[in-house]
């Protein structure tokens, strides 16, 4: 069998654990702890500190962390300037609402818009992605008189009773009433979906998959006629909104055919509807390419609604539009008590510094492209990785039974690769409907060693998956 692979040096040394131990811990999860909270791996992990691409356990194990706290910790574990820059806010000012003026909302929202286009002006900030979201459908309802909102199969928008009518994944929806009004399109997936082939995906590495295309891809427009039909059959007139992630991210980092986005928005757009994107997971330079995700597709959205990343974890979101869409929400009263916290604004803006002043955007593509090209070579040395694919650091890793029926590797076997991957020192995602799909989506500050080891673990722990008597 391969040989364990070296985890890179790191030069920090952990403080001890002195805390509660993890027999304790899992005592208060069991009795206190809401049982939906399901955590990762078939022992979950204690965690207790970290430090950039860093994190230690209670016994002081190290790892790479290569999922971010689910693409949340877009700078670095306690990033020095992020956290230097909420210990000075803290002893200042912690919360006013906004009902007052605050320096750091302000100085904020003009760091941010100056990093969008010119018509994305107004800024609304809420306390998480699902807020946005739901506050980018009621903007979105008021601003055109509509209500037929239309999301895509596979798409994850949120968990909030509206935004999880957005969301298109029966595991992650409950049995109440959600959705009415929004309509999913069917989803224009090259590797799985009804159609698709090698030639879809702006990405070096393309879906293995013969198609019957002549020169440029075909699928994409495909997909976009499945979108016509539903504007014809389900919608009233004028659509209120489309939304979309420009690469999916719980849904497993699937990539779109390539002009199939900018195809939908003119559409939309043609019908008088709003196109909303969603950048949680694909903002901040994640992509590499560009600053936002939709630059990277040549879109023009109406609203980008934004949170994970945004603070480094520190709890925020929020939703950019133009000036006549955020006007149309002011016949009433709108409030959100954390609204532009000077806490969680402060954070924010120290992110946009750091990207700026670390070269994170260029460091994604860099270090993104080297990753996506060694995880391809995983899909030829292994009949059970079926794809590869993503942009930047953003990249999922599709495990299957077969690769000529694509039908998903099932749970168990994925929880066992999952585990070998955590007993070596590297933590990844999962994702997928069907929780298939292994997600690298670090924090953006790892390495090529950081990422020539991730690859080196995932070799491991497959190949020892596959050959075990
Ligand atoms: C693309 C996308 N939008 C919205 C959300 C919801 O964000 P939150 O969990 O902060 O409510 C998520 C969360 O995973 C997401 O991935």
């Amino acid at each position: 069998s391969l040989p364990v692979p070296e985890m890179p040096p790191c030069d920090v040394t952990p403080e001890t654990y002195k805390g509660r131990d993890y027999d304790e811990t899992m005592r208060v999860k069991k009795k206190h702890i809401s049982p939906t909270k399901v955590p990762a791996y078939s022992e979950p992990l204690l965690l207790t500190q970290g430090k950039m691409q860093w994190l230690w356990d209670h016994e002081g194990r190290r790892y790479l962390d290569m999922f971010a706290g689910i693409v949340t910790v877009s700078v670095g574990h306690c990033h020095p300037v992020v956290a230097d820059g909420l210990k000075d806010q803290i002893d200042r000012l912690w919360h006013t609402t906004n009902l007052y003026l605050t320096p750091p909302m302000h100085e904020y929202a003009e760091k941010l818009t100056a990093t969008l286009p010119d018509h994305l002006k107004v800024c609304f900030f809420t306390n998480s992605g699902s807020e946005a979201n739901d506050l980018a459908m009621a903007l979105s309802r008021q601003y055109t008189k509509s209500f037929d909102v239309i999301s895509f199969r596979n798409a994850y928008h949120g968990g909030s009773p509206y935004s999880v009518g957005l969301t298109a994944h029966g595991t992650w929806k409950h049995n109440y009433p959600n959705g009415f009004g929004i309509h999913h399109s069917v989803n224009p997936d090259p590797y799985k979906g009804i159609w698709g082939g090698s030639k879809c995906r702006d990405s070096p590495i393309q879906a293995d998959r013969e198609c019957g295309c002549m020169g440029e891809c075909e699928a994409g427009g495909k997909y976009l006629g499945q979108l016509r039909e539903v504007l014809d059959y389900s919608v009233s007139g004028r659509p209120a909104a489309l939304f979309a992630e420009p690469i999916q991210g719980v849904g497993g980092a699937v990539q779109f055919p390539k002009n199939f986005l900018k195809g939908a928005f003119d559409l939309v757009h043609e019908r008088g509807g709003l196109c909303v994107i969603d950048e949680v997971q694909t903002g901040f330079g994640r992509l590499g390419s560009h600053m936002w995700g939709f630059e990277s597709l040549g879109l023009r959205p109406d609203i980008v609604t934004m949170a994970k990343g945004i603070a480094n974890g520190f709890p925020m979101g929020a939703v950019v539009t133009t000036p006549e869409v955020a006007q149309a929400f002011t016949g009433t009263l709108h409030l959100n008590t954390y609204s532009g916290n000077p806490l969680a604004t402060t954070a924010a803006s120290k992110v946009l510094d750091v990207i700026e002043s670390d070269g994170t955007q260029a460091l994604c593509a860099r270090v993104g492209g080297r990753l996506i090209h060694e995880l391809a070579k995983l899909r030829d040395e292994f009949s059970i990785v079926g794809d590869v694919r993503g942009k930047g650091l953003m990249l999922g890793v599709e495990m299957v039974e077969d690769k000529s029926t694509r039908a998903p590797l099932n749970p168990a076997d994925m929880m066992e690769i999952w585990d070998s991957m955590k007993s070596m020192g590297l933590i990844v995602g999962k994702g997928g409907l069907r929780g298939n799909t292994f997600r690298l989506k670090p924090p953006m500050c790892i390495s090529e060693s950081d990422a020539d080891f991730a690859v080196a673990v995932m070799r491991k722990s497959i190949s020892d998956f596959v050959n075990k008597s």
